[in-house]
């Protein structure tokens, strides 16, 4: 799994990560046709006033349908999977960005997934200024939060990294496509020898 704040180079790692090790990529939220049309509601910028429990439910919908439909059917195929984002996200945007009980958050996601959790978990991690230079200029929803949260959220994912870093590698993602490239494929062999 790839994990990271926004514009922090994840979802081109991830992509990278993929064709490197000929894995199935995917994503949340929106990772099957279920969950593109739950992306939508969760993203779009005209969505107003959803109540922070509905968002978290919302995410795990998506990810509970994602597992079903694409990740276990691919591990079971003998396949590696790739995903740019998991349960990381939630944690770190709906339990420390939005203020909701981590545990919660974490037994809810736990129960989407029917309990699958991922080997390896990279957060790429870029500082904030150098995640809002490279946000191009239509925010969604997320995006568009106050610079505090997106403080919050980073914190989440460093606070996890740091609590299971058998699982959680912290890759440094402020620096070129290929430099990271390098970083996320040296942490892959070391941690998981693929
Ligand atoms: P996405 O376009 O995938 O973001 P990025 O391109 O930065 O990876 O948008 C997904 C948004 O949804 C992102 O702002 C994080 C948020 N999110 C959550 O809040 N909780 C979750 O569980 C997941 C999977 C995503």
């Amino acid at each position: 799994m790839l994990e990271g704040g926004e514009g922090c180079g994840k979802s081109t790692q991830a992509d990278l990560l993929a064709g490197a090790l000929d894995a199935v990529l995917t994503r949340e939220p929106g990772g099957t046709d279920i969950g593109a049309q739950v992306r939508r509601l969760l993203l779009d910028r005209r969505t107003v006033g959803l109540n922070a429990r509905a968002e978290a439910l919302l995410m795990a919908a998506d990810r509970a349908q994602h597992v079903a439909e694409v990740i276990a059917p691919a591990l079971l195929g003998g396949r590696h999977v790739v995903c740019d984002r998991f349960t990381g996200s939630s944690v770190a945007y709906q339990g420390y960005g939005r203020g909701m009980d981590v545990g919660e958050i974490r037994d809810l996601s736990a129960w989407a997934t029917a309990g699958l959790s991922p080997d390896l978990v990279l957060l790429i991690d870029v500082p904030r200024e150098a995640a809002v230079r490279r946000l191009n200029r239509d925010l969604d929803r997320f995006e568009r939060e106050a610079a505090d949260f997106h403080q919050r959220v980073r914190d989440g994912f460093l606070a996890q990294a740091e609590e299971a870093s058998d699982i959680w590698c912290v890759i440094d993602g402020d620096a070129s496509i290929e430099i990271v490239r390098g970083r996320v494929r040296s942490a892959v062999a070391g941690r998981l020898g693929l």
